[in-house]
């Protein structure tokens, strides 16, 4: 595996079958079924939103700094062992906050995973915080202000959950006060919704990468834009496959199209738990799926790099 870095996952779509049976004992919470296995077998997605009921439903289970902090141990240490340099981590926040997990928690978990994994493995990682589409701009707005004591403790905004019906038009204010807070800004656009939430993502939010994109293919004039401007494009090419975002072999996947077109692309596992593998994984999968020879894959692994939010001397020793 080539080293990379990773910038398309949501850490809690790293919460293995196994570690939600562990914490839901551990935390008395309820679960459908305690056997890991069975759990798992639910896992038959047919869109994103089926994925997301099920997603939320398992985060039930985390309620204190230890649960934050073994679910990034858990991450970092597999991600650093299948040659992830870096990782640019989501996490909904607002998601616990509403399960009833004060947001020191959630802070002080990670950030101590973070800096224990940098020591155990070396790999460098920082947090996005992302907004949930579905409770609205007015909420994403609030919780960026509440979040302000803990500025340093992320390095910049998203936005994921629930794509259709909720365009990246609603989250202006909230984007508007990361960029005067000197947050890096992405948005998820381009998945379920058309190019014109790339268009907007871009134009209205000023963000700095798109996570997926794929659907800014169908629009010409929006291509051009995304290549003359090397916008980076997170791609995740197995969550595709199970979401159905893209057709349903491989092999039939836009990612040679887009690098074809001079994209910026990069890969991403998005919800390794969930969508049959880590991003070592989606590299296996492309390999042996697309016709990409090993000038592709280097330049795929190169794009991450390129497209991480590092300064440029700390990318440079990753490399
Ligand atoms: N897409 C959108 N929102 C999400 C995802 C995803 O794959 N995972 C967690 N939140
Ligand atoms: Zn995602």
């Amino acid at each position: 595996m080539l080293p990379v870095a990773e910038l398309h996952m949501h850490i809690e779509g790293s919460l293995e079958a196994e570690l939600v049976v562990a914490l839901a004992r551990r935390n008395g919470v309820d679960l459908p079924t305690f056997d890991p296995v069975e759990l798992k077998a639910r896992y038959r997605f047919t869109d994103l939103q089926s994925f997301l009921d099920i997603y939320y439903a398992n985060l039930a289970v985390m309620k204190t700094e230890e649960d934050f902090y073994d679910l990034g141990t858990a991450y970092l240490t597999r991600a650093a062992a299948s040659g992830v340099r870096r990782a640019e981590m989501f996490f909904d926040l607002q998601t616990h906050t509403q399960n009833g997990v004060p947001q020191e928690a959630v802070f002080a978990g990670f950030t101590a995973a973070i800096a224990d994994a940098r020591t155990a493995t070396g790999i460098s990682a920082d947090l996005i915080l992302c907004f949930l589409r579905h409770l609205g701009g007015e909420a994403a707005t609030q919780t960026l202000r509440e979040a302000m004591p803990f500025r340093d403790r992320f390095i910049g905004v998203g936005l994921d959950s629930s794509e259709l019906g909720f365009p990246p038009s609603l989250f202006t204010e909230a984007f508007g006060i990361a960029g005067s807070e000197g947050l890096h800004r992405v948005a998820h656009a381009g998945e379920e919704g058309g190019p014109d939430y790339v268009w907007e993502a871009l134009d209205l939010l000023a963000v700095e990468r798109i996570d997926h994109g794929n659907r800014a293919m169908e629009d010409p004039e929006l291509v051009a834009r995304l290549r003359d401007e090397q916008v980076p494009l997170t791609v995740c090419p197995l969550s595709n496959i199970a979401l159905k975002t893209a057709p349903p072999e491989l092999a039939d996947h836009l990612l040679p199209a887009m690098l074809a077109e001079g994209l910026l692309v990069s890969i991403n596992s998005d919800d390794p738990a969930y969508f049959g593998g880590y991003v070592n994984d989606n590299f296996a999968a492309i390999t042996n799926e697309l016709a990409l020879g090993p000038e592709q894959l280097g330049t795929l692994a190169e794009n991450s790099f390129t497209s991480s939010f590092l300064p440029e001397a700390e990318k440079q020793a990753l490399r």
